[in-house]
């Protein structure tokens, strides 16, 4: 909205810039773990409750004191870990499949390579790395969409030389100089992001989208909402406790999300991944490309998988919003859809990780570096590393990669079939 309005008015620069700054650097943290949760509260008292969709959103984007907006929250220190912070042989394999996808389409230039949801920038770095390795960084940029100012600055720090926030010349809101020398923009929204042909990924984007949730009673679906919860705790702690209801008649988006013929009894539905795959699907189908979606999920099987994470533990959703990570698994066979709903456009997979990063060579990799590492204990790290993203039981399996080409490329795949896709069953 406020980006929006920026563009669609002609204001001076520095009035622009002293607006920009209000909302974007010098917005400081809120230094109230209750902040959240109390916004939360006064926002029910106001309007009544919220949908799961509203509260994730509060917790995770607020932003004076959403989830995202003002700490690093990836690592041992932090909630969680995700596999390009894992080891740097996670983005290496996806760069190299990238490459190798570029080169079918005809090795097209200018390239714009897309992360949606960075974090800390780690598997764009590393995708940098191998394509300078392979010299492909010719006429290439790099676009990061990301909505926390926070971490739009850790990632110019891993990513650049030299970054800094921009005036009112264009939708971009950063742009910095990559430590390859090619240029680096930041955006709020994946719509932001000028033409280009598109090398995208997105890993542990989508999960972190606002769901809606829908439980069957009795034969009929109602919406899971969120109130306050004062029902044995009257005194002021209270004040900051919620609880889920159910919504007494059908919600605006009970009608729209829940098809016919729906046999789960509990369905969770992100919007926003609706919305966004379809531009993905347009913007590969016009612009050329390919976009690589990974993520952990189902495929149209998942029921109640809304959770929480603080310090590497699954904690109650509803406690100090904003303290904790908030996620649902993806639905992969409503992302499929999504993504088919684009005419023109092809959709591989979902394989899993482990079939994904096998078949593009993982072990070559993982059996090359080993090589070049004396000491044992760095061995044994590199091993646990190699075993933690292909076990089964680990992320193997979990993880699924789906991959989206316009659909002109099927004829060059019949010859020279998508590696890593081979074990796509839909
Ligand atoms: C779970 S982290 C994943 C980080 C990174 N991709 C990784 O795997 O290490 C989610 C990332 O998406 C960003 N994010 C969350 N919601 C977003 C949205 N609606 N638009 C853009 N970025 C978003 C977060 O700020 C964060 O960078």
């Amino acid at each position: 909205m406020f980006q929006q309005l920026l563009r669609s008015t002609k204001l001076h620069p520095k009035t622009f810039k002293l607006i920009r700054n209000y909302y974007t650097v010098k917005r400081k943290a809120i230094n109230d773990e209750h902040y959240v949760a109390k916004h939360i509260t006064q926002h029910i008292q106001a309007k009544g409750p919220l949908t799961v969709a509203e509260y994730m959103r509060e917790v995770l984007v607020n932003p004076m004191a959403g989830y995202y907006m003002h700490k690093d929250m990836l690592g041992e220190s932090g909630d969680f870990i995700t596999s390009p912070e894992i080891t740097q042989m996670f983005g290496e394999m996806i760069a190299v499949w990238l490459i190798n996808e570029w080169q079918k389409a005809g090795s097209p230039r200018p390239i714009h390579i897309i992360e949606l949801g960075p974090g800390r920038g780690t598997l764009s770095n590393d995708i940098l790395n191998v394509f300078n390795h392979f010299k492909v960084l010719h006429k290439a940029s790099l676009h990061l969409v990301e909505v926390s100012p926070f971490l739009s600055s850790a990632q110019a720090r891993r990513l650049c030389i030299q970054s800094n926030l921009t005036t009112n010349d264009g939708p971009a809101y950063r742009r910095g100089i990559s430590h390859h020398g090619i240029p680096v923009f930041w955006y709020n929204q994946l719509e932001d992001v000028p033409p280009g042909f598109t090398l995208l990924i997105a890993h542990e984007f989508f999960d972190a989208l606002p769901i809606h949730k829908f439980h069957k009673v009795h034969g009929n679906f109602k919406e899971v909402l969120i109130d306050i919860d004062t029902k044995d705790d009257p005194d002021i702690k209270g004040e900051y406790k919620f609880r889920y209801v159910l919504s007494r008649n059908d919600t605006p988006m009970l009608q729209v999300l829940i098809t016919k013929g729906e046999t789960r009894d509990h369905v969770e539905v992100a919007p926003d991944s609706i919305r966004i795959s379809k531009l993905i699907a347009e913007r590969i189908k016009k612009l050329g490309g390919v976009a690589l979606i990974c993520d952990y999920g189902h495929f149209g099987t998942g029921t109640d998988t809304f959770r929480a994470f603080k310090q590497h533990k699954q904690v109650d959703p509803l406690m100090m919003p904003g303290t904790a990570d908030l996620t649902a698994d993806v639905d992969f066979k409503l992302l499929c859809e999504s993504f088919n709903s684009v005419k023109d456009v092809l959709c591989l997979g979902p394989v899993t990780q482990r079939d994904f990063l096998l078949e593009t060579g993982l072990e070559y990799r993982f059996e090359a570096l080993k090589n070049t590492i004396k000491d044992a204990k760095h061995i044994a790290n590199l091993t646990n590393c190699y075993n933690y993203l292909t076990d089964n039981d680990k992320m193997g399996e979990r993880f699924k990669f789906l991959a989206v080409f316009p659909s002109v490329m099927k004829k060059i795949f019949e010859r020279c079939p998508v590696i890593g896709f081979q074990a796509a069953v839909h």
